[in-house]
């Protein structure tokens, strides 16, 4: 039976704790937003407000091509700048984005306790995590948002451990992302002076994690947030999102793409791809290219998914600013830390923002 969402105790044992998630909740018929979920006024998202990213999707099949040089321009200034950007040709199969928010629909749609096996402290692998909002235990009001994490060590194991309803459009997903990863590393790395035969992207990009996000309807969307602001901590993350919307990327200086604070939407572009620069790339870089602030809004009329690839180095990985850029700019923002130390803080706290990026300054 479905607890009273007004005491907090039992709320957070029915979503969190036995694993309901925010979809059993709704699901149990709510008509208002819980106390626990109710965002503080300045972190309410003012959807009226905001406007919508015009830029248009980044072409990679153009990379290697004549006009290599031009794309190349393309990604980097928006690396610096926003840190965000989308692209189309990039590899995936158009018919597979479609059948990855299908299944991740039908996953969540799942009853509680099939996914509830992959709880964090019961799940039978380490490598699959199901849960909801970000750190339920930390957080002063939480996140809209259930969502299923799956890590990548090899395709046997990942063929043993992830949930089979989602693995195989996941392992192809990832599979078909992989090398355009790879691709815009290269670009930017070159940018930043190191040449092709030092390149580390296999170090950058050792460790893979395919999530599934799901955003349930909700009754009070301007009280609420489906994530919180945020930056991603690793190397680049790929986005899949639907057609829903709300998206939002805090645009950190003056540029071509807005005002500086200012909130701007991604807007759901079909068939393209979300690319989002992670914390170790402002690091490795010194600062060039921008780990971007995101959230994500919910809304009252339709749930919504998205579908992210995590890529980032080995938790035993040293990360540093790079020794072609510090040199060229004198100092370095970063001080040298190993990755694992890095993680610990990141997800030992709630989301705020680029908070997360202080434990690396100098
Ligand atoms: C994330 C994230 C955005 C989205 O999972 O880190 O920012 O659109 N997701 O769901
Ligand atoms: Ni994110």
């Amino acid at each position: 039976m479905a607890p009273s969402f007004d005491d907090g105790n039992s709320l957070f044992n029915f979503v969190v704790g036995d694993g309901n998630g925010v979809k059993g909740m709704v699901d149990s018929g709510l008509s208002t937003v819980p106390q626990a979920y109710m965002q503080p006024p300045i972190e309410r998202i003012d959807k009226d407000r905001a406007r919508k990213h015009g830029q248009p999707p980044i072409d990679l099949s153009k990379l290697g091509g004549p006009e290599h040089e031009e794309v190349a321009k393309q990604i980097v200034r928006a690396s610096e700048s926003l840190g965000f950007f989308q692209v189309v040709n990039h590899g995936v199969p158009v018919d597979l984005l479609e059948s990855l928010k299908d299944t991740a629909h039908d996953f969540f749609s799942l009853p509680a306790e099939k996914k509830a096996v992959y709880r964090a402290d019961v799940s039978p692998t380490p490598l699959v995590k199901y849960g909801t909002s970000f750190v339920p235990q930390k957080e002063k009001a939480l996140e809209w948002k259930d969502y299923i994490s799956m890590q990548y060590t090899n395709d046997a194991e990942a063929l043993q451990n992830w949930p089979e309803e989602i693995r195989d459009v996941s392992l192809e997903y990832l599979r078909t992302s992989m090398s355009m990863v790879r691709n815009l590393l290269q670009v930017l790395l070159e940018n930043l002076g190191v040449k092709p035969e030092d390149s580390m992207i296999d170090v950058l990009v050792d460790k893979k994690m395919v999530n599934m996000n799901y955003y349930p309807t909700c009754p009070n969307p301007d009280l609420t947030v489906g994530v919180g602001r945020h930056s991603d901590m690793g190397t680049l993350t790929i986005l899949l999102q639907d057609g829903i919307g709300g998206l939002y990327v805090k645009i950190e200086e003056d540029s071509e793409f807005g005002k500086k604070g200012e909130w701007v939407e991604i807007p759901p572009v079909p068939g393209a791809l979300v690319i989002n620069v992670g914390d170790m790339i402002q690091v490795l870089s010194n600062g060039k290219y921008k780990s971007a602030e995101h959230r994500v809004r919910t809304t009252s009329t339709k749930s919504r998914v998205s579908i992210p690839v995590f890529t980032m180095p080995n938790a035993t990985a040293k990360i540093a600013p790079l020794p072609e850029v510090v040199e060229k700019d004198g100092n370095a923002l970063y001080k040298e830390f190993i990755l694992a130390d890095y993680m610990k803080n990141f997800f030992s706290n709630a989301h705020d923002g680029k908070k997360s990026l202080d434990f690396a300054k100098n």
